[in-house]
């Protein structure tokens, strides 16, 4: 016989949870998602369009991403074509291969909708086709016809076979008549998108996000909404209407943006997930430290800013809501906040105040229902406090990127915060890992694993407790493509290719907290909670908080064991009965697992159903886990 030895294990911590008072109430916005093009969120991304390149902007001297294809054939780029939107052409004789965004996606069962803008000499048809790099093997075809002199747009359909294999090393081919030139200024290849909506986004990736049921989608940025130049900054006039009328622009993050994801794709993105828009306005700051200050000068991107708030919410009498409504949206945008600028606390011109009273004066005047939230928030992180003086922001945006363990430290941040100053809304957040957030980087990511995951999770348990003053919260960044170079920053919430996507531990112990957020907080006290240790530091091992929901009765509580040991909680609960069923949802994994696009599954949600519950009661929660335990109750 054996001898097994008692496993080691801390004292029961014990939680009392006191469900007679109302508690605070939770913000009904409290999480939700943050965006801008990053990583290749939007082109090679969310943004359906499979064609990389397609209106061959992305480099004036060559046709990047572009490659002839058969013997005899040639390709050259020409500084001729329809219009100031589409001023470049591809002159293509014989074959052209586009290679998509690291491959084009194939299955079973595909449509595709491709459309071209060219124009030829002699009007012979050209046949597409997505085929194997070697071209081998022909997943789907097609011939166009109606090729003329004129830059005409013409469009056509393919579609793969039932027998296909999935696949995501394939290209798109272009093929001329023998002998034929024809000059090209946009192609475009879309798949079957979500809800089908033209011009759309990717069902897999936004199946993932609508499931996480965000409350508002903060957009365009981030870096992105300012530019490296003012000229930079996301411009959002020229992102609407047909594609072949958006120039594209410079990103900051080292690649152009096709703009194909516009303000009106932006807004439906968030109707889709049924989450409101929160829209940021550039506000004349960009990344090089260029500045518009206050005063006359200003006054065209103030006017630039109401012109797009106008485009969102505006009836269709006004001159940019009868814009929105010609471009297919009549009904006006949910919209309640909007942002002025963004960082605006790394402007060390002390330029911000002025402008950001510029901005809310506008703002207010015109929109007195509309929140308006001032970017210099933060000050912990940005080193200096903006007094904002003489306007008091609705809420203030503050952004943290931490180590792990310095993001479990902020899990008591608010806990003690001031309640007198603007409402808070954490704007950009994430756990990073080991050590500092900016080093490394190289080694870190490209997703959160298990112990950034429980970081994460702690920081939002303070973010629940404390929501009478944290309104509202959203993680960044949200989208990465996995492929090589496809990355600019270091950790993410969700990877793809052209053909997969995977969700990290971060992203599923989000959508635990996301999916069981109660209308009311519950007063809870723990006690015994064990320390944990970085060696110099101590911490709490154990993070909790606890929600109610009052229409279905339910009681969520929220458990993170940053502890190496499983770890016993003693209940006990007061001011309501307890029904004996229950359950509990679990995240847990080695402090480094991470889930991988060729293995998704190393981190899951583990579902147990609960019996025996009631007024006291012990669960053991895993080493390294986070865990929601749902309570039904008589009230
Ligand atoms: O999330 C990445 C970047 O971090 C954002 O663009 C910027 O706002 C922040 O500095």
């Amino acid at each position: 016989m054996f001898f097994i030895p008692p496993i080691l294990q801390q004292p029961p911590v014990s939680l009392h949870l006191d469900l007679r008072a109302s508690g605070k109430s939770v913000s009904p916005s409290l999480f939700g998602l943050m965006t801008e093009e990053i990583n290749y969120s939007y082109d090679g991304g969310l943004y359906a369009e499979l064609v990389r390149n397609r209106a061959f902007l992305d480099d004036r001297r060559r046709a990047a991403h572009w490659a002839a294809v058969g013997e005899g054939s040639s390709i050259s780029l020409e500084q001729i074509g329809p219009d100031a939107a589409r001023p470049t052409s591809l002159n293509v004789q014989g074959g052209v291969a586009n290679e998509g965004y690291w491959g084009i996606p194939v299955h079973p069962h595909a449509l595709y909708r491709l459309s071209i803008i060219a124009s030829a000499e002699s009007g012979g048809p050209i046949t597409a086709s997505i085929e194997s790099p070697d071209g081998r093997v022909v997943y789907a075809q097609c011939r166009m016809g109606g090729l003329g002199k004129d830059w005409r747009k013409l469009t056509s359909s393919l579609r793969t076979a039932g027998d296909c294999k999935t696949t995501k090393d394939a290209r798109l081919v272009l093929r001329t008549g023998a002998g034929q030139t024809v000059h090209f200024a946009q192609v475009s290849l879309f798949p079957e998108t979500f809800l089908r909506r033209p011009n759309g986004n990717r069902p897999d990736l936004m199946e993932m996000l609508a499931s996480m049921k965000p409350q508002f989608l903060r957009f365009p940025g981030g870096n992105y909404l300012e530019g490296n130049r003012v000229a930079d900054r996301f411009p959002w006039k020229q992102t609407l209407g047909p594609i072949e009328t958006r120039p594209g622009h410079p990103s900051p993050w080292g690649y152009r943006s096709s703009d194909g994801m516009g303000l009106l794709e932006f807004l439906q993105w968030s109707e889709d997930m049924g989450a409101k828009p929160v829209l940021a306005v550039f506000a004349g700051y960009a990344l090089n430290g260029e500045v518009v200050k206050a005063g006359p000068g200003l006054d065209t991107y103030v006017q630039e800013a109401l012109d797009e708030i106008e485009y969102v919410i505006g009836g269709p009498e006004t001159t940019w809501g009868k814009r929105r409504a010609a471009d297919g949206h009549p009904k006006p945008f949910p919209l309640e906040c909007v942002e002025v600028g963004n960082e605006d606390g790394f402007d060390k011109s002390g330029s911000y105040e002025g402008r950001f009273v510029q901005f809310y004066d506008a703002i207010k005047a015109k929109y007195p229902n509309l929140k308006v939230i001032a970017t210099t928030g933060g000050q912990d992180w940005l080193g200096a406090k903006f007094p904002l003086s003489r306007r008091k922001p609705d809420l203030v945006d503050e952004h943290y990127y931490a180590s792990d363990w310095d993001m479990m430290a902020m899990a008591s941040k608010y806990d003690t915060y001031d309640r007198k100053g603007p409402e808070v809304f954490v704007g950009e957040w994430a756990s990073q890992g080991l050590g500092d957030p900016w080093t490394g980087r190289e080694k870190k990511g490209p997703m959160p694993d298990m112990a950034s995951a429980v970081a994460d999770a702690a920081f939002m348990t303070g973010l629940e407790r404390n929501s009478d003053i944290v309104k509202m919260a959203c993680y960044a960044p949200l989208l990465v493509n996995l492929n090589p170079g496809g990355r600019q920053w270091a950790v993410n919430l969700i990877g793809y290719d052209a053909l997969s996507t995977v969700g990290s531990p971060s992203y599923l112990a989000q959508k635990l907290f996301m999916t069981t957020v109660g209308d009311h907080t519950v007063a809870m006290s723990l006690s015994n909670v064990p320390n944990q240790t970085d060696g110099n530091r101590a911490l709490p091992g154990v993070f909790a908080s606890a929600t109610r929901d009052s229409k279905h009765k339910l009681v969520y509580i929220k458990l993170v064991n940053a502890l190496s040991s499983d770890q016993t909680i003693e209940f006990e609960i007061q001011g309501a009965s307890v029904q004996s069923n229950g359950s509990t949802t679990t995240l847990h994994g080695a402090p480094r697992a991470v889930n991988a696009l060729n293995q998704p599954l190393i981190v899951v949600p583990e579902v147990k159903h609960l019996t025996g519950l009631g007024s006291m009661f012990r669960q053991i929660i895993p080493a390294l886990s986070v865990t929601v335990l749902t309570l039904h109750c008589d009230r």
